[in-house]
């Protein structure tokens, strides 16, 4: 074991415990931008979903734009969700109410796929915060 391994092995309990006191004292504490806000966008463009998988907290309101020059749609592969074709700029909005997996794809052209991950609120804090608490340890933070 390196000298940085048994740092991170030995600070990384307490740790973890501080974030989640942290979470029971403040609960409206927020994790980093993008992933926890109420809306999320797919920009469909050149064949492209854009991202092609998404991560969301439950309750987050999707919207696809087509921003490519040919129709295309948005339909989910369990029946969940089903745009109409969307022309250029036209847009399809669903909102996540319950934490799955979701992929979807193109039913004019059923090689474009994408999906959709919605997950508790919670878990997808403490998943960032892992995330930010495992990049200072590495010092390789963006
Ligand atoms: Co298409």
């Amino acid at each position: 074991m390196t000298k940085n391994n048994m740092w991170v092995a030995g600070m990384a309990a307490p740790l973890m415990s501080a974030m989640l006191l942290q979470f029971a004292a403040s609960p409206s504490v927020k994790a980093n931008a993008q992933p926890s806000a109420a809306n999320a966008a797919v920009k469909i463009d050149n064949f492209v979903f854009g991202p092609q998988e998404l991560t969301v907290p439950v309750g987050t309101t999707v919207t696809w734009t087509n921003s490519d020059d040919i129709p295309h749609t948005s339909v989910s592969t369990e029946g969940v969700f089903k745009s109409k074709v969307l022309d250029t700029d036209e847009k399809f909005s669903y909102t996540f109410t319950k934490a799955g997996t979701y992929s979807y794809y193109c039913t004019i052209h059923p090689k474009m796929t994408g999906k959709v991950v919605v997950q508790l609120r919670l878990k997808l804090e403490l998943a960032l915060r892992w995330k930010h608490f495992s990049c200072l340890v590495a010092s390789v933070c963006e």
